[in-house]
């Protein structure tokens, strides 16, 4: 036999036994859309991406299903039932994260038009800067502008298509030209500027008055030294700095962004918002943390806004840390797991019009704020968003100085576009969203 027969032979028994392999596991995990050889569901359009197709699938599989992201299974949880189960009665088994190559890779690498989203981004990641770096950026400062700019280059591609291929083949994708090459280049660009940071901080550090993050994360590092297990290493520092970074810039500003846009689509609940704050917070002063509970219907505004919102960010994949026995199915350690949180926002179960944009799934009959279970956009359990009380609080005190001062309205073709359309034609881009704004005179 030649080598070449041979080289091929063993290709296809390498072949086989991937998909021996595949179909062995596909016959303990719950069912779902047939996947593909290699490719399992990847290409298939009303499979993926699971933003725009769970309700179907849903319908078709119940709450939960399995979907193949190349030769890799990934579980579905939807409903808040199920995802309830999962993140709070069996916190610790589904606590894990998958690593997703991408994220890997990248965090390795060491390396009246108006845009608006310009500067609420810059605004928002000031605030981490703040609690990070012990400073912030002017509004034109060029380095935050390139960070942001990186980031954002950074999360479309992870949820695009190309990213989810990205994450399916990490062996063979780093060999082929693409978008992934210069975001590693920038991402080494940011390793560099926060290690510049660490160095200034390393140089600077008093013990007695540690002034954020970076301060706290070194004193931590000195006292492990001696560990040789020590996990506060100067490597991890860079990596958490740039995570929380990543974490905590874009996803807020582009809610704020989708509630600017449902203010200019439904007029009549942007005027209530502006009442409440004239009345509550008047002319002469910007609300603060403690008018929240003074202002029941811009509190449930921004929570509808939450709930309303279908994107591709909010559902984070999560790992089994161990075997589990869950809703009747065997779930081996390891395997990966997506909770769909928008199915738990739109459970015709739990919300009475979970189709409509309505404030009032979240204010009681004497129109005070109440909170709901099946409410969870920071997710929940042990690995649920740890920002999610600074986030909150972004978002209570810029939408409504916002609102205070302004009006917003639909420009262009925008003004006929419902809700979700807003939000998807507008999410994660750059440039501007299609609002005007009005000065209010109060
Ligand atoms: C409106 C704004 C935000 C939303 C909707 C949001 C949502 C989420 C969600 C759904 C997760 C996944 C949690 C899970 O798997 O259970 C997450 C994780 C995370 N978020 Fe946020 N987040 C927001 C803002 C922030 C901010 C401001 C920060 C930083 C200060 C932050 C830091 C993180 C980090 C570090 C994780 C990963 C946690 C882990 O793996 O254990 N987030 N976020």
């Amino acid at each position: 036999m030649g080598a070449e027969a041979l080289l091929l032979l063993c290709l296809l028994f390498a072949l086989l036994l991937v998909s021996l392999k595949m179909y062995k596991k596909k016959a303990q995990l719950p069912p779902g859309p047939t996947p593909w050889f290699l490719l399992g569901n990847l290409l298939q359009k009303d499979v993926l991406p699971l933003s725009k197709n769970y309700a179907k699938l849903f319908e078709k599989w119940g709450p939960i299903f399995t979907v193949w992201m190349g030769p890799k299974p990934m579980v579905v949880l939807c409903g808040y039932e199920v995802v309830k189960d999962a993140l709070l009665d069996h916190a610790e088994e589904f606590s894990g994260r998958p690593v997703l190559p991408f994220s890997d890779a990248v965090n390795r690498y060491k390396g009246q038009a108006f845009d608006l989203r310009k500067y609420t981004r810059i605004a928002i990641s000031n605030v981490i800067c703040s609690v990070v770096f012990g400073s912030r950026f002017e509004y034109k400062d060029q380095v935050l502008q390139e960070m942001l700019r990186i980031i954002e280059d950074f999360v479309s591609y992870l949820v695009s298509y190309m990213g989810q291929i990205y994450n399916v083949f990490p062996k063979i994708m780093p060999y082929l030209p693409g978008q992934h090459k210069k975001i590693f280049g920038d991402f080494e660009k940011m390793y560099a500027f926060i290690n510049e940071k660490v160095e200034s901080h390393r140089e600077t550090l008093d013990y007695q008055d540690p002034r954020d993050y970076i301060d706290c994360f070194l004193m931590k590092s000195e006292k492990e030294q001696t560990d040789p297990e020590a996990i506060y290493t100067i490597e991890e520092l860079i990596i958490s700095v740039q995570e929380l970074f990543i974490a905590g810039s874009l996803s807020t500003s582009e809610v704020l962004a989708c509630a600017l846009l449902v203010m200019a689509r439904l007029p009549h609940i942007q005027e209530k918002v502006q009442q409440e704050i004239d009345d509550v917070v008047g002319a002469n002063r910007i609300a603060g943390m403690e008018d929240r509970v003074r202002m029941p219907y811009t509190n449930a505004v921004l929570h509808e806004v939450h709930r309303y919102q279908k994107g591709s960010l909010e559902s984070i994949p999560r790992q089994t840390t161990r075997p589990i026995k869950f809703q009747g199915y065997l779930i081996p350690q390891g395997t990966t797991v997506c909770p769909e949180i928008a199915t738990v926002h739109f459970d015709p179960l739990h919300w009475e019009n979970p189709e409509e944009f309505d404030p009032g799934h979240f204010l009681d009959e004497k129109g005070q704020f109440r909170n709901r279970v099946a409410f969870m956009p920071f997710s929940a359990g042990k690995r649920a968003c740890p920002g999610e009380a600074l986030a909150r609080m972004e978002l209570f005190l810029f939408f409504s100085a916002l609102l205070q001062n302004f009006t917003f309205q639909l420009i262009g073709d925008a003004k006929d576009k419902d809700i979700f359309t807003l939000y998807e034609d507008s999410g994660l881009k750059t440039g501007d969203l299609p609002l005007k704004f009005i000065r209010r005179s109060i």
